[in-house]
């Protein structure tokens, strides 16, 4: 029997991205469209300037998309798009474009959580996913989450951050030593180059929960920059060695935890090649992290979400309204 294709489009945050998958694991065609030139000055995301590129760009995007993936709409088996959490006016894009899409053709549409993308990215064909049951761990720009995930579609979460996101972190303390947006690229490049004990930042372990708190380690930051002499490389490599203590931390708490020895990551963070090797490093363990164009942003992924949805015949009505916040499950 011939595998669904599936159209996806993700415009959450600052990335126009389209994508042609078939039958949840297999990308045929993957583009992502970024707009850093736009924000980089304002040293983060104006949501407004984020909605109107997509706006711009959107057709282009899909068009290439199709094109890549030398296939007709007429072909595709469901448009698929996200429908949060993310930024409203740029889901709205988004989610307006794909709908005239199922509209005009005919075909099933389906909603996606972005978080859900993001967990369902280990499932794509680009490398060797880890059996079931995983713990995931999606650490982005706006999130960082801990879930355990028994299948397709079967997520629990075991626990979120209760302030700042990791990425959101990353950026701050980027903005704050004038290292230009996004930041996460910039420290993870020049912490190479530094000691990462030569300022020993707070960790925030709290124990007992798997939730995260990063907003004190940035203020933490903040408060030496303004008061010390420094090297950026080694700001850049003390903080850095402070988020991943505290991921890997939780991580190794959420395995004991559910007994399960088998972690994914995802997420713009997971494209960090310090927390990548750390993982690695982690014993009897099986992990998985997807090639860094898979972890940050893109429609491959919320392709991939939408596959359990389409083989379950769960569509989505034209009423379908995009969500800033919206959990999994
Ligand atoms: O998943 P993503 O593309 O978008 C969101 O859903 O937020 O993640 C973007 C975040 C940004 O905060 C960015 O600074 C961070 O991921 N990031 C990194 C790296 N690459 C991107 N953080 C640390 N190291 C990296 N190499
Ligand atoms: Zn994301």
């Amino acid at each position: 029997m011939p595998e669904d294709i599936i159209l996806a489009i993700d415009t959450s945050c600052d990335d126009t991205s389209a994508a042609v998958v078939e039958g949840g694991r297999q990308i045929i065609s993957s583009i992502v469209s970024g707009q850093n030139q736009v924000h980089e000055r304002f040293g983060g995301i104006v949501p407004e300037l984020a909605s109107r590129r997509h706006l711009e760009i959107i057709a282009d995007v899909v068009d290439e998309a199709l094109r890549a993936a030398s296939i007709l709409l007429s072909s595709v088996s469901a448009i698929a798009v996200c429908k949060g959490p993310g930024l409203v006016g740029s889901l709205i894009v988004g989610t307006a474009f794909a709908k005239s899409l199922a509209y005009v053709h005919r075909l099933p549409f389906i909603g996606v959580n972005h978080l859900e993308g993001h967990i369902c990215s280990a499932f794509l064909k680009e490398g060797q996913p880890p059996t079931l049951p995983f713990i995931s761990l999606v650490v982005s720009g706006g999130h960082t989450s801990l879930y355990r995930v028994d299948g397709l579609g079967q997520y629990r979460e075991l626990g979120r951050s209760r302030d700042d996101a990791a990425g959101e972190a990353y950026d701050k303390v980027a903005k704050m030593l004038g290292l230009g947006f996004p930041g996460g690229p910039a420290i993870d490049c020049l912490a190479k180059a530094g000691n990462a004990k030569a300022v020993p930042f707070p960790r925030a372990y709290m124990p007992h929960t798997l939730d995260f708190s990063f907003s004190g380690l940035k203020t933490s930051v903040r408060s030496y920059i303004a008061n010390n002499t420094f090297a950026v490389e080694d700001i850049c490599a003390s903080f850095q060695a402070a988020v991943i203590d505290v991921l890997i931390r939780k991580i190794e708490w959420a395995i004991e935890k559910e007994n399960i020895a088998a972690v994914a990551l995802s997420g713009g963070v997971a494209a960090n090649d310090a927390l990548r090797e750390r993982l690695g490093q982690l014993k009897g363990v099986k992990t998985y992290v997807p090639p860094k164009p898979l972890c940050t942003d893109n429609a491959a992924m919320i392709a991939a979400a939408a596959h359990a949805q389409f083989l379950k015949g769960e569509f989505d009505g034209f009423s379908l309204n995009p969500k800033a916040y919206l959990p999994v499950g």
